[in-house]
C-alpha cells in the first residue's frame, strides 16, 4: 500500500490518500487536544496507544457484527481504513452522567442514566460542537432519516458490546462519541474509539482513566490509557 498526499490534518490524526481510491491511511499523532482545540499538548506514546487500542476495539465490534472502517494496522501509529463519506455529526451515548450533560442540565455527576441517553452534536469546532437533533440533521441535509436511524441503532449496539467488555475488565463505560460515514451505500463506523473519545472509570474507585485526566490537568494521561489497554489485553509493544 503506497502512502500518497496528506488530505487532512485534524486535531489528533492526519489522513492520507493511498494508491487505492477506496482506502486511506490514518496517522495517529501524539497531539492531545481538548475544548475544541483550545488546549493542545504532545503526549509521548499517545498516538501508538490509541492506534493499537482502536484496532483492538474495532476488531471486537466487527466480531459482534458492527461494520467498521478498520482494515489493518500498518505500523505503531498508522492504520489502513476504508475511505468514508463522513456524516458531520458526533453520536454520543451516556450510561452515567458526566461532562457537558452535568453542566447543561445541572444533574449530579455519577448518576446512572436509565435508559442510557443519546445525543447528536454537530462536528464544528468554531461553533463548539453544538447539540443538534434529528430534524436539524435531516433539514440541513447532513443525513437522511434512514441514516439517522442507523447511526442511533449502531451506536446503541456498540454500547451493548463495549459496556460488557469494559465491565469484565473492571471499568465503567461512562459515555463515548462515535462518527459514522457512508461506504458503498452502507452507514459504517469510522474515526476512532479510544480513551480520547470516551469516559472510563475504574469500577471500584471511580478513578478517571480517559481524556478527562488531560482536560482537568490530573496528569498520568497516557499511563491511564495504557492501564486501560493492559486490562483489556491490548498488545502495545
Ligand atoms: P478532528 O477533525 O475532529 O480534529 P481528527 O484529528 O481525529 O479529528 O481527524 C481525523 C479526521 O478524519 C476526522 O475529521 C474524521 O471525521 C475523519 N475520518 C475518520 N475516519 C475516516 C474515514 N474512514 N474516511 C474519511 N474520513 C475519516
Ligand atoms: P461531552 O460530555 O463533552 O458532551 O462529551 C461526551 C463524550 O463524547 C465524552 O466521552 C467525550 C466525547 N466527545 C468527543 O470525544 N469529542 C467531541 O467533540 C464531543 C462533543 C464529545
Ligand atoms: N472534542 C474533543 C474534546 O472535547 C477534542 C477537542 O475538543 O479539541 O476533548
Amino acid at each position: 500500500m503506497e502512502k500518497r498526499a496528506e488530505l487532512y490534518a485534524g486535531k489528533a490524526k492526519s489522513v492520507y490518500a493511498t494508491d487505492d481510491a477506496d482506502k486511506l491511511i490514518i496517522h495517529y499523532r501524539n497531539d492531545t487536544s481538548a475544548f475544541d482545540g483550545e488546549k493542545v499538548e504532545q503526549l509521548e506514546r499517545k498516538g501508538m496507544v490509541n492506534n493499537k487500542f482502536n484496532a483492538f476495539i474495532m476488531g471486537k465490534l466487527e466480531a459482534a457484527g458492527v461494520e467498521t472502517h478498520q482494515i489493518a494496522l500498518l505500523s505503531d501509529d498508522e492504520s489502513l481504513v476504508k475511505k468514508l463519506d463522513m456524516i458531520p455529526v458526533e453520536c454520543v451515548v451516556r450510561n452515567i452522567a458526566a461532562g457537558s450533560i452535568v453542566r447543561r442540565l445541572g444533574v449530579q455527576e455519577g448518576m446512572d442514566l436509565n435508559p442510557p441517553t443519546f445525543e447528536f452534536f454537530l462536528k464544528n469546532d468554531a461553533l463548539h460542537d453544538p447539540m443538534v437533533n434529528d430534524y436539524h440533521i435531516r433539514s440541513f441535509g447532513w443525513a437522511s432519516e434512514g441514516e439517522v436511524a442507523q447511526m442511533k441503532a449502531l451506536t446503541f449496539k456498540v454500547n451493548e458490546v463495549l459496556k460488557k467488555l469494559f465491565d469484565d475488565a473492571g471499568m465503567l463505560l461512562v459515555d463515548y462519541k462515535l462518527e459514522f460515514g457512508r461506504y458503498q451505500g452502507r452507514v459504517i463506523l469510522g474515526d476512532e474509539f479510544s480513551p480520547d473519545g470516551c469516559r472510563l472509570w475504574d469500577k471500584a474507585t471511580r478513578n478517571k482513566l480517559d481524556k478527562d485526566r488531560f482536560r482537568q490537568g490530573l496528569g498520568g494521561v497516557v499511563e491511564a490509557y495504557e492501564e486501560v489497554a493492559h486490562r483489556l489485553g491490548v498488545k502495545l509493544d
